[in-house]
């Protein structure tokens, strides 16, 4: 069975006329199109970047630096969204009409799955990961049963490197999903892929050309350090971007944001991230030695895997068992009263008792293994 974008993608999104503006086809001259100010903008210093005009609506520039940086065919296959967040949103609002369809998720996994598809008034279809050991990996025929039985998922989330399980999902994995026959977008969430040691666990953002229905999504907020500035990526078919493209807001990446992107992507740019990665790895392996070998009782194991710049944390009660009660009360006693803020994430399945860590600089990571020691003893 071949993928048809034409049953995943609403009927109303199909039939969209998308908003044009004349700066689509003339963009040079006395530009009084716009309903912009030419006087400039309202700063005490001028800025460069034109800022009292509206940006460019695509941004070309920039999807031809992600193309060279990621291996992908044409800029044609790029999207740029208002953080990966956007994409998410849109996804879900391309494809799934309010009220009647639903998407399906793997917890524990990311939570804005969830949140969006509430918000759309979209249902939830949930098959957990199998967690069994910290493994954090599909149930593969598990999600393919569910998908081929209910048509009406329109879309699969699949993190990968998962949050909070800071775990790759198998590559065989993906590509069953990816070719069970399944007429939905599989949507795999590399928001963490930089941090990945293992090459061959790396992306799948090169099988775009292989396999339509699939979306890479990507972001500048992790491995570059960007989380400011609001820009992710989907990575796709020349299709199914044009249906993303003629859906969003009409400018929806900022001029600033735009400047900074192309900075981060130039060579000196992509030379820092890849420095600041080598770092953050290095801070990871140091502290899971330094978790390994705590000098308190009440750390237990690293859960999962160390693919992302955060790691899934045990902490035990006094039979040496994972905790939730405990690790509820060193997230909120560090947060309080030591200055550190982790994140509780006991409830999640799979997570019971664990704390996610997000990997910092060295001295962080110094304050944070003291810190985490004080509260241990004090809640002895
Ligand atoms: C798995 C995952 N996807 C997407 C995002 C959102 O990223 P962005 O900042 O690009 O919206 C996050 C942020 O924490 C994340 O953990």
């Amino acid at each position: 069975m071949s993928f048809d974008l034409s049953k995943v993608i609403r009927p109303n999104i199909l039939a969209l006329k998308p908003y044009r503006c004349a700066r689509d086809d003339y963009s040079a001259g006395i530009l009084l199109d716009a309903n912009e100010n030419s006087y400039g903008p309202s700063l005490q210093e001028a800025r460069e970047g034109n800022l009292n005009r509206y940006p460019d609506p695509l941004h070309p520039d920039i999807k031809e630096k992600i193309v060279s940086f990621r291996n992908i065919p044409s800029v044609h296959n790029v999207f740029l969204g208002v953080g990966s967040d956007e994409v998410i949103d849109l996804l879900i609002r391309v494809t799934c009409v309010p009220g009647q369809d639903k998407i399906l998720i793997t917890p524990p996994t990311y939570g804005m799955y969830s949140v969006c598809a509430q918000i759309n008034d979209v249902g939830l279809v949930k098959v957990n990961l199998d967690v069994e050991d910290g493994a954090f990996q599909l149930q593969t025929d598990q999600v393919i049963k569910t998908l081929k039985q209910d048509p009406s998922i329109k879309v699969v989330f699949l993190c990968s490197p998962g949050n909070p399980t800071s775990t790759c999902l198998s590559h065989e994995s993906i590509k069953a999903v990816l070719e069970c026959g399944y007429n939905g977008i599989v949507a795999v969430d590399e928001a963490y892929i930089d941090f990945v040691e293992e090459k061959e666990k790396g992306s799948v953002s090169t099988w775009v050309s292989q396999y339509p229905n699939l979306v890479v999504m990507q972001t500048l907020s992790k491995s570059f350090g960007l989380a400011g500035i609001r820009m992710g990526l989907a990575l796709a078919h020349a299709d199914l971007i044009q249906i993303l493209n003629n859906t969003k807001a009409p400018y929806n990446i900022s001029t600033l944001t735009a400047q900074v992107a192309l900075e981060a992507l130039s060579d000196s740019g992509l030379s820092t991230m890849y420095k600041n990665i080598a770092s953050l790895k290095k801070q990871r392996e140091e502290l899971i030695k330094v978790l390994e070998n705590f000098p308190v009782s009440g750390v237990g194991k690293v859960r999962g895997a160390a693919e992302g710049n955060f790691l899934l944390v045990e902490i035990l009660d006094r039979n040496g068992q994972p905790c939730n009660e405990r690790a509820e009360k060193i997230y909120t006693l560090m947060a309080e009263s030591k200055d550190v803020v982790v994140r509780f994430r006991g409830k999640e399945h799979g997570c019971t008792g664990c704390l996610r860590i997000t990997i910092g600089t060295e001295q962080e990571m110094d304050t944070l293994a003291k810190q985490l020691e004080v509260a241990l003893r004090e809640i002895a």
